[in-house]
């Protein structure tokens, strides 16, 4: 029982003090993020709320790349029951938008100048005919390699520049009885290596007109045929136990030197801090070979999911919270990603992320910031489920790169 001062005016205050915190309702929240870094991420911004009088109802949907979470929204808004915030991504995040499912978010985005401190490439997706519909929480980006540094110490392996040097080390590295490449055998991860290696192949240019623009030719291109190539030595260099692993265990594979690489985004560092493992020392982090100009983005933001009515106080709060510059901070430090502000600092972030932050900033001045094809900010979920398709069948060997082009071809024309 709550111990209530003893004077009448204290007490009064007292009872105001509580009767605010019971009247703010808690926010139900539904996202994807479950692995041990995720988590230790979610908790910052649980904390943040809790400490705001704000109780979090936590609807966690695992699977990372968040096609589970859509899936279980759907149902949940179809049953007219919608969360009061969930985790989305680019294009998903305008359809939503475009439904008119979103609440609108501009009284605390206006008070707070998010348009003055939010980049471009995330306002793109965050906001509908001038809307803020959705409150970005992060840039993460797709283009990375993961590596454990004694293991690659112990086998003489520089950091690769090059796809040459690449393949070098995962000769090496199969050589000396080491998996080359951690990888989690999903069509989601196979999509976000395809990423970096289509970036690697097809430059900026063949990467925005592959994906953003949808061009036949470029999809078709020999070009988007030695991309599959690539993907099929990367295939060949990962263990034999890969199909459906989850993301989150095939960097764990790194983190304990069983093996040397994973190509995967940067939420992959939360789980090697969340290991106590330090960059530079434990770890490397760099861009795949051949991208180190390009940043292949996709930011999480949580969408304020229409309550009947204006905008609830307990979302408006959450927003605010969300881009608060000091959580913008702790939160991002944790997760692995960069602020979704540009003027938060980088001292409180390690040498892995305070180069995510400078790449960012150079990308975006320089014209070489890209929506991540694999994590719905280059098209539609449409057409990114049906290169999905394709990336992952072959993949898995069911039909070689020549066959591959055409397919993707065929099925992009069909979705878009
Ligand atoms: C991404 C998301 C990240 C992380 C990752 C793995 O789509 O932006 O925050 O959750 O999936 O699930």
């Amino acid at each position: 029982m709550r111990a209530f001062p003893k004077t009448k005016a204290t007490v009064v205050a007292a009872l105001m003090t509580s009767a605010t915190m019971v009247a703010a309702d808690d926010v139900e929240v539904l996202h994807w993020w479950t692995s041990g870094g995720e988590a230790a991420a979610l908790n910052v911004l649980k904390q943040d709320l809790e400490g705001q009088g704000i109780g979090w109802t936590d609807m966690p949907v695992a699977g990372g790349g968040g096609e589970q979470a859509m899936t279980v929204l759907r149902a949940r808004v179809t049953a007219g029951n919608a969360p009061t915030a969930v985790q989305g991504l680019g294009f998903d995040i305008l359809d939503w938008g475009k439904e008119g499912a979103l609440a609108d978010l501009n009284e605390v985005a206006a008070k707070e100048g998010w348009d003055e401190v939010v980049p471009d490439a995330l306002k793109a997706f965050a906001k509908v005919d001038g809307k803020w519909v959705s409150a970005p929480v992060n840039v993460h980006s797709t283009n990375w390699v993961w590596a454990n540094k004694s293991v690659l110490d112990a086998n003489g392996i520089a950091v690769p520049t090059s796809w040459e040097d690449f393949t070098a080390a995962l000769e090496t590295l199969k050589a000396a009885g080491i998996t080359p490449i951690a990888h989690g055998g999903q069509a989601w991860q196979e999509a976000t290596v395809f990423d970096a290696v289509a970036m690697s192949v097809l430059g900026p240019d063949g990467y925005k007109a592959a994906f953003v623009d949808l061009d036949e030719a470029t999809l078709g291109s020999d070009a988007m045929k030695e991309a599959f190539d690539r993907m099929a030595v990367i295939r060949a260099n990962v263990d034999d136990n890969f199909s459906g692993r989850d993301w989150n265990l095939a960097t764990a594979m790194v983190i304990n030197g069983e093996a040397g690489f994973q190509m995967m985004g940067d939420w992959a560092k939360g789980e090697f801090l969340n290991a106590g493992k330090v960059p530079g020392e434990d770890f490397l982090c760099f861009r795949f070979p051949g991208t180190a100009d390009q940043v292949t983005f996709n930011a999480d933001q949580f969408m304020m999911f229409d309550q009947g009515g204006p905008v609830s106080a307990e979302q408006a709060a959450l927003a605010s919270a969300i881009l608060s510059p000091s959580f913008q901070s702790a939160f991002n430090v944790v997760k692995g990603s960069v602020p979704a502000r540009t003027d938060v600092s980088d001292a409180d972030f390690d040498a892995c992320g305070k180069q995510g932050m400078k790449d960012l900033a150079a990308a975006a001045a320089s014209g070489n910031l890209f929506g991540s094809m694999a994590h719905g900010h280059a098209a539609p979920a449409s057409v990114k489920n049906a290169i999905y398709d394709v990336v992952t069948a072959h993949f898995n060997g069911e039909f070689d790169s020549e066959t591959a082009v055409d397919e993707l071809v065929d099925a992009v024309s069909i979705a878009k």
